[in-house]
């Protein structure tokens, strides 16, 4: 780091970067590692090489890779930063050169290399371990060292004519893998026109579907969701607009008097044949899961009721809580419902039921803890739904630690559903480093199976993904 870090609350205790890149072979573990597990868990998260320019934002540091390579009841660990153009170009500069979320003079360094930081998530798909942004082409890493392999294009395909120049296409960093097809569905928004672009990519990587979308406005997609018959693209009130970016700097403006417009689409459907919903504005960052049922298409997702990125806008309502849009696609009509109150996110589902009926919700919560203690820490605890019976239960870590996202692993490939493993790195606080627990996703509220202590502290990340062995 050639400059100290500025104050930031994103550069802080356990988001700050952490700098060096390296390898655990063995780790202490606490318990046993259950031998079924085999295989590595990957998770991907914003690590800035350097102290960051102004307007630094959690969702704007270059893209740092964790794993956690697991086998015969042992674990190795290794870490390392995805090598984008932008981290190239500021390691030969030795110094930050891309601005945070806002106004800034751009460094003439930069002119023509691409923001793409890869920070977002990582996801094992057609033989190959892919880390994803939003707003760019994912990078190839290898998935034993984690070194890049460079820009994935599938197979050349990858491309797309923007204000007459080609360039790279643009794919979520939530793409959706079809349990019975291992096909990858995602999308790309921009922008610019096209602003929606719907991809099916198959099970060897290749392209077969790239279809623009008309939407109602322009706006930010993070994610969306996908059942085995209908597609939801949610666009929510975090709308392009370049008009207000002289006030703000920021290119997305909080408009909530446009409403919520859902697009729904039947899976072999294009453009024309999406129905669009309009209900109240809210904004989700992560959808949960999708299931339909003849016409009816039911969404579970985490509601906002403010984007609260836009640094002039101001925040309505708390914290996200799990919800659920019914639609009848037939009628035309779409309902929600709150689910719980308690504040959630990040939550993850058995890969196997995803676009289908199903049962188990893992994801972060917060709990409240005796007021003598203070205000709870965010994220302190890890939340299981059984969304058959509406209950919920919980994994409480001590005061001041914190969880981060978790995942779900089956004991085998034909175990019943929820029959597995939960997986998720705390922060340990008092002693400000990190653990990687696994849990009887069955008994979440039990010690963990095993604890993997690592040295060293892994910052707050984002997403993350198992690869099974063989
Ligand atoms: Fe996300």
């Amino acid at each position: 780091m050639s400059k100290p870090l500025p104050k930031s609350a994103y550069l802080s205790g356990n988001f700050a970067p952490w700098l060096m890149e390296g390898e655990v072979h063995d780790p202490v573990v606490i318990g046993e590692i259950p031998r079924e597990l085999a295989g590595a868990y990957y998770r991907n998260g914003s690590n800035p090489q350097f102290a960051p320019g102004p307007n630094y934002h959690w969702f704007t540091g270059d893209g740092m890779i964790h794993a956690f390579h697991i086998e015969d009841g042992r674990c190795r660990y290794r870490n390392r930063w995805v090598r984008t153009p932008r981290f190239e170009v500021e390691r030969e500069a030795g110094k930050a050169l891309f601005s945070g979320l806002g106004p800034s003079e751009p460094d003439p360094r930069i002119e023509g290399v691409s923001g793409n930081s890869s920070n977002t998530n990582v996801l094992w798909h057609a033989g190959k371990l892919l880390s994803y942004w939003e707003a760019g082409p994912p990078y190839e890493i290898d998935p034993a060292t984690l070194e890049t392999i460079g820009l994935w294009d599938y197979h050349g395909a990858f491309h797309r004519e923007r204000m007459g120049n080609v360039v790279p296409d643009t794919m979520t960093a939530h793409p959706k893998i079809d349990p019975d097809t291992d096909e990858c569905l995602g999308f790309g928004y921009s922008p610019m026109a096209p602003n929606l672009v719907y991809h099916v990519v198959d099970a060897d990587g290749r392209l077969t579907r790239s279809d623009e979308i008309e939407v109602p406005y322009p706006c930010m997609m993070h994610d969306f969701v996908a059942s085995s018959e209908h597609v939801l693209f949610p666009v929510l009130p975090a709308v392009f607009n370049f008009e207000k970016m002289a006030d703000t700097g920021f290119p997305v403006a909080w408009e909530p008097e446009r409403g919520s417009q859902l697009g729904v689409m039947p899976r072999g459907g294009g453009s024309d044949d999406v129905v669009w919903f309009e209900t109240d504005p809210c904004f989700s960052f992560h959808y949960v899961n999708a299931v339909s049922h003849g016409s009816e298409f039911v969404v579970d997702y985490w509601r906002l009721d403010s984007l609260g990125l836009v640094p002039t806008e101001r925040i309505a309502g708390g914290p996200p809580t799990l919800h659920r849009w019914t639609f009848d696609v037939a009628k035309g009509t779409v309902k929600d419902e709150a689910l719980d109150d308690a504040p959630a996110e990040f939550g993850r589902i058995d890969p196997r039921r995803a676009g289908k009926e199903y049962r188990d919700v893992y994801s972060l919560g917060t709990l409240a803890i005796p007021q003598s203690e203070g205000e709870p820490q965010f994220f302190n605890s890890l939340f299981h739904y059984d969304m058959k019976s509406g209950s919920r239960r919980d994994h409480r870590l001590r005061e001041g630690d914190t969880f981060g996202e978790p995942i779900f692993v089956p004991r085998t490939p034909d175990a019943k559903e929820g029959d597995g493993f939960v997986l998720a790195i705390a922060h340990r606080a008092a002693e400000n480093r990190s653990d990687l627990l696994i849990l009887d996703a069955q008994d979440i509220a039990a010690d963990p199976l095993a604890t993997v202590q690592l040295p060293h502290r892994i910052p707050y990340g984002f997403h993350g993904n198992w690869r099974p062995a063989g």
